[in-house]
């Protein structure tokens, strides 16, 4: 190899040597200043939109590189840069025109400059400037010569251009996945009951939030589960990473497994073009398993096969791909009774059964009605368009919570949701909610057990007023409280105990 291989051998590995352009160009100085004059190294490129020249990178004495900086061109530069038609490399002439315009951005006088435009596919893209100190460093067989670097470089900064739209590309996704993130929870992040009804969970899914093991969700339909589930992950350490939601009930069975862990292209007929299951897009992230009670046998096994190897594989795919994916599962079903019948595997149940939290059902919770009522009042009023959320009639709440809600929490919803769709004025009387007469609840809840007919009217309200007492665990005031229920006051309502001789918990007083 002669000295002009070796040099564009070098010059080219050099150029090319890192993703990072700063770091090609840093080795690149170094090998250079053996070879010519040389102070610094600046790569910089002619960005039309923001009518400036960038300096993308630029390397000095010492080894060390400047960061990016901006030198905003004059008016009509950018034309007069076009005109000229910079392809080979030249000298710097301080009295040229072009330099001299410039010259209050960049010192000319007392040294050499040395500018390679750099081309790709006839289009400037910028140029690599050489600099020394002194006059008359350079000349024009050097410059000739330099030519050879041209390609290299180009090439090279097209790539760290490229990588560097790719980079904003992937920053400006990052932040818009945030705000929709944001947007979609809303005001999903407000639990209600979280301190009363729901403590016990609470409790639980801060203990587990911040581990990456699985989680099973267990409770009646409209408990909660899927908030819960998103509490879990926007409380980790996944939550800028994906949430990916499947529902296994709702996925038909010949396409369960496709979609759960992807196909190569041709696996099967209709699989045209390569697909990410969404174990693969939930990579980093959770994937949320809802209605896992209804996974058909074959998924169970590939699921299980995930949860052991954290590697998924496709169908038709030669060889597994690692996952890094926290599991949540969900289910309304009794998964134990399922497996005694055969139509759950055992095996999937231990592994997914590490941490079960258990969402009550509202009948046992019956303290967080009022507050539910309430919540869904002022949200589905909103939703509605109407200025404020009516009134609720007195003893309209009583009558929700006495009633036993099989449909939970969203069945109080859309409960809510209908009373406010029929609503003319007034108060809200919720009288479309009526207590199941035989539910063995309330004859639990009755206090006096036996009753001789008839009562008379105290006696009637005792009764009535000792129930809500049970109800409300002894609480007069507040939210959930008796006055509230009673739609009393609570003054009037502790003088009414004290008439009727009703004992109750004296520190609600204070
Ligand atoms: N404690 C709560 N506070 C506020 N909203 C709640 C609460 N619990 C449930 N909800 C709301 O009730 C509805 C039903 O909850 P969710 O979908 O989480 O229940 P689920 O247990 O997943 O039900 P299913 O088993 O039917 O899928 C949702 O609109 C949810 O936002
Ligand atoms: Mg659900």
């Amino acid at each position: 190899m002669d000295t002009n291989d070796i040099f564009l051998r070098e010059i080219t590995l050099r150029s090319c040597s890192s993703l990072d352009i700063k770091e090609s160009l840093r080795s690149t100085f170094t090998y250079l200043k053996d070879q010519i004059a040389l102070s610094s190294l600046t790569l910089f490129i002619i960005d039309e939109r923001l009518g400036a020249i960038r300096r993308i990178a630029q390397a000095v004495g010492d080894g060390g590189v400047l960061p990016d900086e901006i030198i905003p061109l004059p008016e009509g530069m950018l034309e007069k840069i076009a005109a000229r038609n910079f392809s080979r490399p030249f000298i710097v002439d301080a009295e040229d025109e072009i330099f001299r315009r410039l010259a209050p951005f960049t010192r000319l006088e007392g040294l050499s400059d040395l500018i390679v435009p750099l081309r790709i596919e006839e289009r400037l893209l910028g140029g690599l400037a050489l600099r020394a100190e002194g006059k008359g460093r350079y000349s024009e067989k050097q410059a000739e010569f330099l030519g050879c670097i041209a390609k290299p470089f180009a090439i090279a900064l097209a790539n760290a251009l490229a990588h560097e739209e790719v980079l904003h590309y992937q920053s400006v996704l990052l932040d818009d996945k945030r705000f929709l993130n944001r947007e979609l929870l809303g005001d999903a992040d407000e639990i209600i009951g979280a301190n009363t009804g729901l403590r016990n969970v609470m409790e639980m899914v801060r203990q587990v939030a911040p581990l990456n093991n699985t989680v099973l969700l267990l409770g009646e339909t409209g408990t909660g589960k899927e908030m819960i589930a998103n509490t879990i992950h926007f409380s980790s350490q996944r939550k800028d990473g994906p949430f990916v939601k499947v529902n296994c009930g709702a996925l038909p069975e010949s396409l369960i497994d496709s979609e759960l862990f992807g196909h190569e292209r041709g696996a099967f007929t209709g699989a045209i073009a390569e697909n990410r299951g969404r174990f693969e897009r939930a990579d980093k992230g959770t994937i949320f398993l809802d209605e896992i009670g209804e996974l058909p046998p074959a998924a169970q096994v590939r699921l299980l096969r995930v949860l052991q190897h954290h590697e998924v594989e496709k169908i038709g795919g030669k060889r597994p791909i690692p996952v890094n994916v926290r599991v949540i599962a969900a289910t309304h079903r009794n998964l134990q009774s399922m497996i005694t019948e055969g139509s759950f595997r055992e095996d999937l149940w231990y592994r997914l059964s590490g941490f079960p939290i258990i969402v009550p059902p509202v009948r046992q919770r019956k303290e967080d009605i009022p507050a539910l009522t309430r919540h869904f009042l002022a949200e589905k009023s909103r939703e509605l368009g109407m200025a404020a959320p009516p009134s609720i009639a007195p003893g309209a709440l009583l009558r929700l919570v006495e009633y036993d809600w099989p449909g939970n929490v969203r069945e109080l919803e859309n409960v809510v949701e209908r009373e406010l769709i029929r609503y003319r004025g007034g108060a809200l009387t919720f009288d479309a909610v009526q207590p199941d007469n035989d539910s063995s609840n309330r004859s639990q809840s009755s206090v006096e057990g036996q009753l001789s007919y008839p009562l008379n009217l105290d006696e009637a309200m005792a009764v009535h007023i000792k129930e809500v007492l049970v109800l409300t665990k002894g609480k007069i005031h507040g939210s959930g409280g008796a006055a509230e229920l009673l739609g009393v006051n609570p003054t009037t309502l502790r003088s009414r105990l004290d008439k009727l001789g009703i004992s109750y918990r004296r520190r609600e007083l204070k």
